[in-house]
């Protein structure tokens, strides 16, 4: 595996793989890698020819300077799972490099109601700087296909809204949430639950496969609502839980007018704030 820092190496390397006709698969991330970004690598790899994945914990989506702060930077360990699991290169930028200071990268997107409800609700700003830093990586790999998880659901909407808005020439492809065996879904994040919230955060998934079961039970308002109650009675402190369609992430009242259905949930175990979805119809 390649380790390119700078943006005049990359350059090389993307030109040199693209004459090669190969496709190219990009990962991005913000490190602290774990079984679901191993996971979306493994996907890029047998997808494309050469896959890039990047680390880059992008200030301009953090709304709380605390969160950027402790965000976990275990980088020797990442270098050496992204190798194992055939990542060809690994682009390693400073905040520079992403936004040099004589280049306007702003970027003059909206992401819309898409990005007003849920995160956006508690997270102002959040997704303007996802699309920023996504926009600039996509300029700087020009990928053929962009692998993300589906656990950051809402994020994956706003994204594929951009990439139709700006009509940027890059396939989405959406893979799976990676679960531990008591179904807390992988995050990076995990890693700084006490040994008390690890032990009540598996609750999350059991209350979003709940409301699955439920779904044609109980009204989607009374349902999102039992949602949030069951996060907060196991001690939890949840944000939102929210039974939306999976298209406007709107809230919904009739499912049967909807072909997809996602609950969406944020809830704080302790000091780590933790997300999760499940998609509840089809
Ligand atoms: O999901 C993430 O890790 C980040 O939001 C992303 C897509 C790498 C952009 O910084």
């Amino acid at each position: 595996m390649l380790l390119i820092r700078n943006n005049a190496g990359l350059k090389v390397f993307i030109a040199e793989m693209k004459k090669k006709g190969h496709r190219i698969g990009f990962v991005p991330t913000m490190g602290a890698l774990h079984d679901g970004h191993l996971a979306l690598v493994k996907q890029a790899a047998d997808l494309c020819d050469v896959v890039v994945c990047s680390i880059f914990v992008n200030p301009t989506q953090f709304n709380d300077p605390a969160d950027l702060e402790k965000y976990p930077r275990p980088i020797a360990r990442d270098i050496e799972l992204l190798h194992s699991v055939g990542c060809d290169l690994l682009y390693l930028p400073e905040v520079a490099d992403v936004y040099p200071p004589d280049l306007d990268t702003t970027l003059r997107l909206k992401p819309g109601a898409l990005a007003n409800v849920m995160e956006g609700e508690f997270r102002p700003g959040h997704f303007e700087g996802v699309m920023q830093v996504v926009k600039r990586l996509l300029d700087l790999v020009g990928p053929d296909l962009l692998v993300m998880g589906q656990k950051d659901y809402q994020q994956v909407s706003v994204i594929r809204y951009m990439l139709k808005k700006l009509r940027l020439p890059v396939k989405l492809h959406v893979a799976e949430t990676i679960r531990e065996a008591d179904g807390l879904a992988r995050s990076s994040r995990n890693v700084r639950l006490t040994r008390k919230w690890r032990s009540i955060a598996p609750v999350i998934h059991k209350t979003l496969s709940e409301t699955r079961q439920n779904l044609a039970k109980m009204p989607p308002k009374q349902l999102a609502e039992a949602g949030f109650n069951a996060l907060s009675d196991a001690g939890l402190r949840p944000e939102y839980f929210r039974i939306v369609d999976g298209t406007t992430l709107l809230e919904i009242k009739q499912p049967g007018k909807h072909e997809v259905i996602v609950a969406c949930t944020a809830a704080w175990a302790g000091d780590v704030r933790l997300i999760d979805n499940i998609i509840l119809k089809p």
